[in-house]
């Protein structure tokens, strides 16, 4: 059996990053493609070192782009690579332009996919990644559903029943695999001079948010007036889609809030871990926090990751200043004795276990 890793962006190495472990520890013969959608130092090399993961096989420096160009580039230099190696499975994970390329690449020439993290919907077409998740989730042979809440859209979209496996969310393996090492090596508080559970933590870099400029300046006001509330320290990790879009729009940060470089893992894990609150558009730092019991914001006003909402970790407050500290309010003032709707941690060896009973 032959298996084929695709990835290109920050999260999707690090939500990959398990699924490489199992396959090295079961002894599976496999191979990484990078698409390198992500190439930025912090954005990507970090990780292959900090997670300690094996090279790609294959660059292929598509870099960035609109998403015609890089959904094309990957799409025409991926065929050829498959055609030439035959695997017998290509494993996509989450909803880059990546996965979207990587998966209709490989359904095309009747290669097996595996989409991790399937069946994910926020029903907001607008996002990117809505319509990427849909039509990988549509052209896969193997979904790997995080919750059965997933699994059920995937039913009522019409796929098949025995082609879904709940597995639970692979950054939960991420986040035990790696804490320890982030708590024993990340000298990141002393570093940004900081006090446990006394600061706040920010990210944004979703395309809705941060290249539609009222709602950007709707973000930096919302944690200008968190930060005169509460008088906290506020970090920002800045993606640099935003600081990109910052210069664009000749927006500044409000004073008093620390911006700095995107992070490596173990240094944002445990900023993660320790923050009193997390504001952010991500999907995996909503995912993250709420395994970490920190309280999270989504400056969004929808979430594929319902469960979060529904064990009351995550508050959806969009980018009205006045929404976003009324729900931080709200939130801080609640207990933290959620559970963690995303599984085991055991999702990279149970997809393993699947791939390898499935192909023969
Ligand atoms: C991409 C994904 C998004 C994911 C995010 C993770 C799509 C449509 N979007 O968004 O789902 O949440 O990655 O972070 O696939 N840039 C750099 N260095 C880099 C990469 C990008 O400077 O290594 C800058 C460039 O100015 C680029 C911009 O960021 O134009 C956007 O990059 P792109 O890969 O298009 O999308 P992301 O916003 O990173
Ligand atoms: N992350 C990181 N350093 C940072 C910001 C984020 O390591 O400075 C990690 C974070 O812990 C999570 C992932 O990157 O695992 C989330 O990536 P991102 O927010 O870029 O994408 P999304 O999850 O929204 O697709």
């Amino acid at each position: 059996m032959k298996v084929f890793i695709i990835l290109g962006t920050r999260p999707e190495i690090i939500k990959m990053s398990p699924v490489i472990r199992a396959c090295e520890k079961n002894k599976v013969n496999f191979a990484i493609l990078h698409t390198n959608q992500h190439y930025s130092q912090n954005l990507d090399k970090i990780f292959f070192k900090e997670l300690n993961l094996p090279q790609p096989k294959y660059n292929l420096n598509v870099g960035s782009g609109t998403h015609a160009e890089q959904t094309a580039k990957i799409l025409v230099n991926i065929e050829k690579i498959l055609l030439k190696e035959k695997p017998d499975i290509v494993l996509v994970q989450g909803d880059t332009n990546t996965v979207l390329a990587g998966a209709l690449a490989a359904a095309k020439i009747h290669i097996k996919v595996g989409h991790i993290e399937a069946g994910l919907r926020s029903y907001f077409r607008e996002m990117p990644e809505e319509i990427n998740r849909i039509l990988a989730d549509h052209c896969s042979d193997l979904l790997f559903a995080p919750t059965k809440k997933a699994k059920e859209i995937l039913l009522k979209e019409g796929i098949s029943n025995k082609n879904i496996f709940v597995t639970g969310n692979t950054i939960v393996d991420a986040v035990f695999q790696n804490m320890k090492l982030a708590e024993q090596k990340s000298k990141i508080l002393k570093e940004l001079n900081l006090q446990k559970n006394q600061y706040f933590l920010i990210t944004a870099h979703r395309a809705e948010n941060v290249d539609n400029q009222e709602r950007l300046k709707g973000i930096l006001k919302g944690i200008e007036m968190i930060n005169k509330e509460f008088s906290l320290p506020i970090i920002y990790p800045i993606h640099p889609r935003t600081r990109k879009m910052l210069k664009e729009f000749k927006l500044s940060i409000p004073k008093n809030i620390k911006l700095i470089e995107p992070l490596g893992y173990l240094d944002f894990l445990l900023l993660q871990k320790n923050a009193k609150l997390i504001l952010t558009d991500s999907g995996g730092i909503q995912e993250e926090a709420c395994i970490m019991k920190v309280p999270c914001i989504t400056l969004r006003d929808n979430t594929e990751r319902p469960e979060t909402l529904i064990v009351k970790s995550n508050i959806l407050a969009g980018t009205n200043p006045e929404k976003i500290l009324k729900s931080a309010k709200k939130i801080l003032n609640s207990k933290r004795q959620w559970k963690n709707p995303f599984g085991d941690g055991l999702a990279g060896e149970k997809i393993v276990e699947i791939i390898k009973k499935s192909i023969k």
